[in-house]
């Protein structure tokens, strides 16, 4: 029988990291926000391909047409539900959404996160030479790999007494993401928000580990 190992550092820092949503004005020291990207580049990627790119949207102009893409995206399906059967459950939802979209432009830093569209996993090529279907599971590796990245990105912010929070909401409200951004060498995957926390948000509850394992 093992024993359990004790709490460790990183444990802790994992269990006390929150995705936070409300920032302090002051910007984080570059030499902070380049070790996090450090620490996404150490993450494992398919053969070594390190496909993860990291924009940070600096450019006011850049933020200020995002935002507005938020804004007519949210106003388009608002409009889209008028006359569907369920218009009050759907517009909770899309202004809930909106909401935990919007506070990214309050960020003091903000990130679209994505992976090169150069890149070819071992099944598109599988595909390409016809030998497989076209495989539902074609972007697996290149999510996982945003995950790790982001990971150690997060984690080393948290260290840092540095808040983060990643969002996918956007990418419903802008599908042009990257024609807004200028962007034609990779697919957006998400954006990640970076700065010192202005909320000590609880943890949300988690599962138990014997309801995300199953021995089969
Ligand atoms: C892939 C992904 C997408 C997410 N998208 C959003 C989002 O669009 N807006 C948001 O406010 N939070 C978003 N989150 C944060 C989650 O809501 C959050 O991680 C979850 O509620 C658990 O809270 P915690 O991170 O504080 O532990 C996202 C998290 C992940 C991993």
């Amino acid at each position: 029988m093992g024993t359990k190992p004790n709490r460790s550092f990183l444990e802790d820092l994992i269990t006390k990291r929150r995705s936070i949503r409300k920032y302090k004005p002051d910007n984080p020291p570059e030499e902070w926000i380049n070790s996090m990207l450090y620490c996404a580049l150490m993450a494992p990627s398919p053969s070594n391909s390190q496909p993860v790119r990291f924009f940070r949207i600096s450019s006011k102009s850049k933020r200020d047409t995002l935002y507005e893409a938020l804004n007519s995206g949210r106003q388009k399906f608002l409009r889209d539900i008028e006359s569907k059967n369920e218009a009050k459950r759907l517009r909770n939802w899309i202004n809930t959404y909106y909401r935990f979209s919007e506070f990214m432009f309050k960020a003091p830093i903000l990130f679209a996160v994505g992976t090169i569209t150069s890149y070819k996993s071992f099944s598109k090529r599988m595909f390409e030479e016809g030998i497989i279907g076209h495989d539902r599971r074609e972007e697996t590796s290149l999510d996982i790999t945003v995950g790790l990245a982001l990971k150690g990105f997060i984690l080393r912010g948290e260290e840092l007494g540095l808040g983060s929070c990643i969002l996918t909401g956007p990418l419903v409200f802008i599908p042009n993401i990257e024609e807004i951004l200028g962007i034609n060498d990779a697919l957006i995957k998400c954006f990640i928000t970076v700065g010192f926390p202005d909320e000590k948000p609880d943890m949300p509850p988690r599962k138990s580990i014997s309801e995300i394992l199953s021995e089969i």
